[in-house]
């Protein structure tokens, strides 16, 4: 069979083998992928149905571009039976039969394309793409993602939901997320909010659903005093989670904020939305508005004017949703309430925390100076105890180090402090970013700072003198410390940071 002379040209050879290569390189890897157990392996996808298909599109799109330079050349130096385009005379056996070679491969070149774009679709939305190809830089995302009651949530489905529009473009910003890490121009660490993260109806309310959560549920914290005992003291409560049911229509407790009969909407004047002046609730049965002012420090009519008015969704309160980085005190006091650390170590819990919250370079530094550090302390201060319980403050170290490798990532300067978490008030404004009893509306009303309005204390104190409550308003609230009353007034989060003083 004769080939049309236009594709006697170096472009087109090139072209063909690389197509040829490439295609060859398709099948074998795909064939290994198919039977060896390639699916742990994070850049496998991308090779096989990204990379590879990639250059043997290439190389056949070097083919016509071949052909089209020759023709011009041809036609340049006057070879005249030269035309544009071919006279294809399907009379002819040989043009029956190029046309057929043709056909047959543009079948299975498409054939190709398709299953390799779904193939890649697939890839790019999968877990292991998201979280480890850019491995260094979401390193904290992922591996606090891992730890996270969402471990089995893909990430593109709370990133970017279902629907064309958002995949496409997500796959645009994709796309400069990967230019921005190959040349190094990502930001250290990941600023937040994420302006364009879509919002929760779209997202989280795909799965859970705000007309279903009702009732309360119950929470036994456990905390651990940083005196040579480490002293447990329990925190026993009743979380009033609420929501709306169905059937009432009513909203009630903390999910009231869902949306569902209300709307709440506010200005931060911040960029981590910690600093939140003014807030507006509209009743979507009655349309009444009432709007509620800091008076710490009021804003004036035309900067609300100007001012950009959030919506409130779930990502206002459960903005760490997975990706919780823990403060050191909490870490400690888990890993003391489930005796992975030993609570007979003398200041064991003051130790741990200064450890991990100091600031480190890399984290192997880090893992040292802990090492070598709770060594260093327990010497120097009971030294006849490195012997009696050696194998305990070996365990210490081990837990500590654990804990500062899912929490702590000194490369991408990601660590608790960095990102607020909006559930609660101990350690961040949270709750209280709004509810701190100065946000007041013109007719006096007061969003609440009311102890018993979120939850009910049941129990609280030492465990050998644990005080219960058989009310249903629940304990009021002792401070652990003898701090006098002053936690009425302050926010919690002006003393705890999550670290110690
Ligand atoms: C349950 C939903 C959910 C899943 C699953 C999820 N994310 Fe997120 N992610 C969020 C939310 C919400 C934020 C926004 C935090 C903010 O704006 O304050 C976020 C923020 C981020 C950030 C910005 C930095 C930071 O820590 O806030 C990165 C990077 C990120 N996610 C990557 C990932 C990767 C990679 C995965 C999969 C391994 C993933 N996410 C899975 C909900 C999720
Ligand atoms: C693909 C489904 C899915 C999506 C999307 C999703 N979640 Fe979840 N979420 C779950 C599942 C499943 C659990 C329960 C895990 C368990 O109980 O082990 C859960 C648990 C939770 C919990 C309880 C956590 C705890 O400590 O027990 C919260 C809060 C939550 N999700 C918030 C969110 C928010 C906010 C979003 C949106 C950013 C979201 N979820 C998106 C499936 C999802
Ligand atoms: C005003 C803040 C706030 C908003 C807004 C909010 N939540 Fe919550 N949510 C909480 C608090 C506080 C809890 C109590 C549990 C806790 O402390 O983790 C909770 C609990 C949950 C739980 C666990 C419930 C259970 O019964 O086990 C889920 C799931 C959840 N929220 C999902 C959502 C989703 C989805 C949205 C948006 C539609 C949302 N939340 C909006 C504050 C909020
Ligand atoms: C952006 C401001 C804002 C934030 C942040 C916020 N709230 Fe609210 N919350 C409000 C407003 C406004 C009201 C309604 C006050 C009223 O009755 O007019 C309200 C009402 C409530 C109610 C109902 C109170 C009642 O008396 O019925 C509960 C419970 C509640 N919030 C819990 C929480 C919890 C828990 C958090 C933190 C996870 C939180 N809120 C964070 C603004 C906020
Ligand atoms: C607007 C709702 C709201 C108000 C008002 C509120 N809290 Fe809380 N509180 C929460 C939420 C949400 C949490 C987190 C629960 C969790 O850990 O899941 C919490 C947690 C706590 C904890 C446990 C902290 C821990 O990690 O062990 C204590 C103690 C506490 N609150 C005391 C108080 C006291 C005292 C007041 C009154 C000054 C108060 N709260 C007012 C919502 C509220
Ligand atoms: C004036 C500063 C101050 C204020 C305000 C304050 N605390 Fe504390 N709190 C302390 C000190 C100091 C300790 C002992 C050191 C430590 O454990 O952090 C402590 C310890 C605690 C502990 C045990 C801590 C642990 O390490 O596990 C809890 C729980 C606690 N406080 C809750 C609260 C709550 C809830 C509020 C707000 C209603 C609050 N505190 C306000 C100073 C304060």
């Amino acid at each position: 069979m004769k080939l049309p002379r236009v594709i006697h040209n170096w472009l087109s050879y090139i072209g063909t083998a690389i197509a040829i290569l490439a295609l060859i390189l398709f099948v074998f890897l795909f064939v290994l992928h198919t039977f060896a157990d390639t699916a742990q392996v994070p850049y496998a996808g991308l090779v096989i149905f990204i990379i590879v298909p990639t250059i043997l599109l290439f190389g056949v799109m070097l083919i016509p571009i071949g052909m089209f330079f020759e023709w011009r050349y041809l036609k340049r130096v006057g070879t005249a039976s030269i035309l544009r385009f071919p006279i294809i005379d399907l009379n002819n056996p040989q043009h029956r039969n190029a046309m057929f070679i043709f056909l047959l491969g543009s079948i299975i070149l498409l054939f190709l394309s398709a299953f390799s774009s779904y193939k890649a679709y697939e890839v790019t939305e999968s877990v292991a793409f998201c979280g480890t190809l850019c491995h260094n830089v979401m390193a904290p995302e992922y591996t606090a993602y891992q730890n996270s009651p969402h471990a089995r949530v893909r990430c593109v489905d709370c990133h970017v939901g279902p629907g064309a529009d958002w995949f496409v473009r997500s796959k645009l910003s994709g796309a400069y997320q990967v230019y921005a890490v190959l040349f190094n121009k990502y930001p250290q660490p990941i600023p937040v909010p994420i302006e364009n993260l879509r919002p929760a109806q779209e997202t989280c309310e795909q799965c859970h659903w705000p007309e279903r959560f009702f009732g309360a549920q119950q929470k036994k914290l456990i905390h651990f005093l940083p005196d040579e005992e480490n002293t447990r003291w329990e925190i026993n409560m009743l979380i009033k989670t609420g929501g709306g049911g169905p059937e009432t229509g009513l909203t009630e407790g903390i999910h009231w904020h869902m949306n569902i009969s209300n709307r709440v909407e506010y200005i931060a004047t911040d960029e981590k939305r910690q600093e939140i002046p003014w807030v507006r609730i509209t009743n979507l049965k009655t349309g009444k508005t009432t709007e509620y002012m800091s008076t710490e420090n009021p804003l004036s009519e035309e900067v609300i004017a100007r001012a950009d008015i959030r919506k409130m969704d779930c990502m206002d309160c459960h903005n760490r949703p997975t990706h919780i980085f823990r403060p050191p005190s909490y870490s400690v006091n888990l890993a003391l309430g489930t005796d992975k650390i030993d609570s007979t170590l003398p200041l064991i819990k003051s130790t741990g925390v200064h450890l991990l919250a100091a600031n480190y370079p890399s984290t192997d530094s880090a893992l040292n100076a802990i090492e070598n550090g709770v060594e260093k302390f327990y010497q120097e201060n009971y030294p006849k105890l490195t012997n009696d319980k050696e194998d305990a403050i070996s365990r210490a170290i081990v837990e500590l180090q654990n804990i500062y490798r899912n929490n702590f990532f000194p490369e991408m300067k990601v660590r608790w402090d960095i990102y607020p978490n909006n559930v609660g008030h101990l350690n961040f404004p949270g709750c209280f970013r709004c509810h701190d009893g100065l946000h007041k509306s013109v007719d006096g009303k007061v969003i609440t700072k009311d102890c018993t309005a979120c939850h009910t204390i049941i129990g609280q104190g030492r465990p050998q003198k644990m005080m219960i409550s058989m009310e249903p308003k629940g304990l009021a609230f002792q401070h652990p410390e003898d701090i006098g009353e002053v936690w009425q007034e302050m926010k919690c989060s002006d003393c705890h940071t999550g670290e110690l003083p």
